[in-house]
């Protein structure tokens, strides 16, 4: 392997959100004390990565910034487009017209435009939970229902599918107009099956939804694995919204560029009367170079990712047999029940794990929407040895009596 993974980088004095951002975020409490230094935490817990952002994109950005002029910048040149086209051709098989591409700063950002734009007044949002977040904040923004279709687990044994009866019952729903779809799922890993795909995509358009098909982790792949559009499977249709973005893949997500592919024209009109369509000129030069010399990083990248599920697999099932986890097909979030050890009087997942392992991750209805009591999800795009060390702290935490 060309690139160390193994190195460990200093993101201190950064303004980073995973260092310096998580009394707030996680406990909505800036002034929040725990019994270990901020240096001595290990950090599991918002989905970016502790690895530095490859060569390629960081010689991109150089090669910007000496043009030493940082105007009012859009998408002029058709180049952007060739580049990221050529990718998803490459990638997934797929590609879609020009002019459809929009950039936005962020995909949440633009799942809360898209919402207004999609729905009106008392109509109902459907997704899948557990659920990230935001895709329910998204929809009460605008005041409208969300509508939650629960993943099962029928064996029990880590492997999410959708129930296809209760979804097709709330899609039926002649008040729910919008589905929200990640693909593949944040955060239980699943690819989607062609077939699941397919009949997600048939039952929404029966009952006559939107999608708005959030696939931001759609090249986090375990070796080996493809991703599916699901605008793939359904040529000429206007009613999937397909949002990717090079931010997770090449951990830009600071850089706030996002691709959002709009073919549906009132979704586009609402967009065009209220959009501001400048992009900024370095988030643009890393884009480009991410999507037009990235991929051999990238296979590295999961080459490491499968290496880190491993070690989690065979960590858990040693120190943790009660453990339920598979390792997921996308994305670097590992999705573990422990209920098994929990104890029921714990309140706040994150917080137990906080104050008595020394160890920062997300877990819990509340952070997942609903569907997710007993869970936690590990990001796991860290150093083996960071890794390693916050496996020891959780288990350690769990087999003792302090849960
Ligand atoms: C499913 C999903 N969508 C969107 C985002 C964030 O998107 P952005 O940073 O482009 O707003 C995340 C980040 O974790 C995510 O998991």
């Amino acid at each position: 392997m060309k690139t160390n993974f193994d190195e460990i980088i200093d993101r201190r004095n950064t303004n980073s959100t995973s260092v310096e951002g998580f009394r707030q975020y996680i406990f909505h409490d800036p002034d929040l004390k725990l019994p270990y230094r901020d240096e001595e935490l290990i950090r599991m817990w918002i989905a970016d990565m502790e690895f530095a952002t490859p060569d390629c994109i960081v010689e991109g950005i150089r090669r910007r910034l000496d043009r030493r002029i940082f105007g009012y910048t859009r998408l002029f040149s058709p180049e952007y487009y060739g580049v990221f086209s050529a990718w998803t051709e490459k990638m997934y098989g797929w590609t879609f017209p020009r002019g459809d591409l929009y950039i936005c700063g962020g995909i949440i950002p633009a799942l809360n435009e898209l919402v207004g734009y999609a729905t009106d007044p008392g109509d109902k949002v459907l997704i899948f939970t557990p659920s990230y977040t935001p895709f329910k904040q998204a929809a009460d923004f605008h005041g409208r229902e969300c509508v939650c279709s629960d993943l099962v687990d029928r064996a029990h044994n880590g492997y999410f599918e959708i129930d296809f009866d209760d979804f097709r019952a709330k899609a039926a729903d002649p008040a729910v107009k919008l589905l929200i779809f990640c693909n593949p799922h944040n955060p239980t890993g699943r690819i989607w099956t062609e077939d699941e795909l397919r009949a997600v995509g048939e039952i929404a358009m029966e009952n006559g939804l939107l999608i708005l098909s959030d696939e931001i982790h759609c090249d986090l792949l375990r070796s080996g694995r493809t991703h599916t559009p699901l605008a793939k499977l359904f040529p000429g249709t206007d009613r999937i919204i397909t949002c990717m973005a090079p931010s997770k893949t090449f951990n830009t997500a600071g850089l706030h560029f996002s691709n959002i592919i709009i073919p549906n024209e009132k979704v586009r009109a609402g967009w065009h009367a209220k959009h501001n369509f400048n992009v900024n000129p370095l988030a643009l030069a890393a884009a480009t170079a991410a999507y037009e010399h990235g991929y051999d990083w990238l296979m590295e990248l999961r080459e490491y990712l499968d290496g880190n599920f491993a070690l989690i697999r065979d960590y858990l099932a040693e120190h943790l047999p009660k453990a339920v986890f598979r390792i997921p097909e996308a994305t670097y979030l590992g999705w573990v029940d422990i209920g098994a050890y929990l104890d029921e009087r714990t309140e706040f997942i994150p917080l137990l794990f906080a104050q008595h392992a020394g160890v920062l991750l997300e877990g819990g209805s509340t952070m997942f929407v609903q569907n997710s009591d007993t869970y936690i999800r590990l990001n796991a795009a860290c150093p083996r040895a960071t890794l390693r060390e916050g496996l020891r702290r959780i288990c350690d935490l769990l087999n003792s009596d302090v849960r």
